[in-house]
């Protein structure tokens, strides 16, 4: 066990040397594999820079279990002060991704030490998780999950004790949804606002009312987000704005929350714009949708960690990802390994994130659990849908 520590570390701390964008994990592709190759494992590439290869357990037929990392880093640069920060200007692992890919090189690594399971174990190196475009969603269409009965997967998560697992059935992350309001209204002189229509006095009206859709057109029991996180709009201090802009993200659970929270954004927005004699158009563009555990799955999992690693139950997060689309296609579940720094801690995609490397040996641990009591219950993946 000392050696895969030491190992755990050293792959991590290279990965998060060198942090890639989506599609572009060339360099990091290329680790993995050599790691992978390494153990004595066929790999194939999907989706540009993804991998998957498969671990097939000696004691015959049963579930193909997928046990997905995400690779790609964020447009950051990095000042978490590590020594191994890393050497790409502008480019940082800041969600932790790092830490997926060293987690599942060292489960490879253990499961391949006791291959004594029925079934197969698929590992799956995932591309581009933070968009724009979605790496699951290319690796889905060009069948990575083929053939595949179950998956489980983890996120690192900096405010959760590290060592510990949180772990919950049903909703643990939020859909993302995005929108684009675009206010046209007449321009003018400052000085004679009553012969024009005041689009940024509309755009501030429209950013003000959206607030009320979760607290008035929503059940106080339906989680929702409705932020605003940009407007744009003016030349100079003496011309009322003709046009402006705004863009935002929606965050829901359920199909009734996206609908209200999208038909109420086109009423208020076009209501608000026409009360003063101006238009706005609306566009809603349906993201990743929410990430939602399997019951049994979630059960099964938590009894194979019980007396070896500790579980809790967390809130969901309103923060999304992409393994939503796997949940989609096949049952599963996804928790957060938790990764809680000494000292001050920072949340994911800050240029100051760090996690405590005590998570890695906790998140193998996790992981092979996971995987070897799904292969030796198909029928909880049964139940699960
Ligand atoms: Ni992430």
């Amino acid at each position: 066990m000392a050696r895969l520590d030491t190992d755990l570390v050293t792959w991590r701390r290279s990965l998060h040397e060198i942090p890639e964008p989506g599609f572009a994990e060339v360099k990091t592709s290329a680790y993995v594999r050599e790691v992978l190759e390494g153990f004595g494992l066929r790999v194939k590439t999907y989706a540009k820079t993804g991998l998957v290869g498969e671990i097939v357990g000696k004691r015959g037929s049963g579930p193909v279990i997928a046990l997905r990392a995400d690779m790609d880093g964020l447009p950051l640069q990095e000042a978490s002060g590590e020594s191994f920060s890393s050497r790409h200007p502008g480019m940082m692992h800041a969600c932790g991704h790092d830490i997926h890919m060293a987690v599942l090189l060292g489960t490879a690594r253990a499961l391949l030490a006791q291959a004594d399971f029925p079934g197969r174990i698929r590992l799956v190196f995932q591309p581009s998780e933070e968009g724009p475009e979605s790496g699951a969603r290319a690796l889905i269409e060009e069948g990575a999950l083929t053939g595949v009965d179950g998956i489980i997967g983890l996120h690192v998560w900096s405010h959760e004790p590290a060592g510990t697992v949180a772990m919950r059935a049903g909703a643990m992350m939020a859909s993302a949804d995005t929108f684009e309001i675009e206010v046209e209204g007449r321009g003018g002189h400052g000085s004679e606002p009553h012969t024009a229509r005041d689009a940024i006095l509309i755009a501030s009206q429209i950013v003000v009312n959206l607030q009320q859709i979760v607290s008035r057109r929503l059940t106080p029991l339906e989680p929702c987000v409705v932020s605003v996180g940009r407007v744009e709009a003016g030349a100079a201090s003496n011309i009322i704005a003709e046009s402006a802009r705004m863009s935002g993200t929606v965050r829901t659970f359920s199909a009734v929350a996206q609908e209200t929270v999208e038909r109420e954004m086109i009423r208020i927005a076009t209501a608000t714009a026409a009360m003063h004699g101006a238009r706005a158009d609306v566009r809603y563009h349906r993201g990743v949708p929410a990430v939602i555990n399997d019951g049994p799955v979630i059960d099964a999992w938590r009894a194979a960690l019980r007396g070896t690693v500790a579980t809790s139950e967390p809130l969901p997060a309103m923060a999304s990802e992409d393994y939503s689309l796997y949940l989609n296609q096949v049952p599963g579940a996804f928790v957060f390994l938790g990764g809680r720094p000494e000292g001050e801690v920072f949340p994911h995609h800050s240029p100051h994130f760090r996690v405590s490397e005590d998570c890695l040996p906790v998140g193998v641990e996790t992981m092979v659990r996971g995987a070897r009591t799904l292969l030796a219950h198909p029928d909880v993946l049964e139940r699960a849908r």
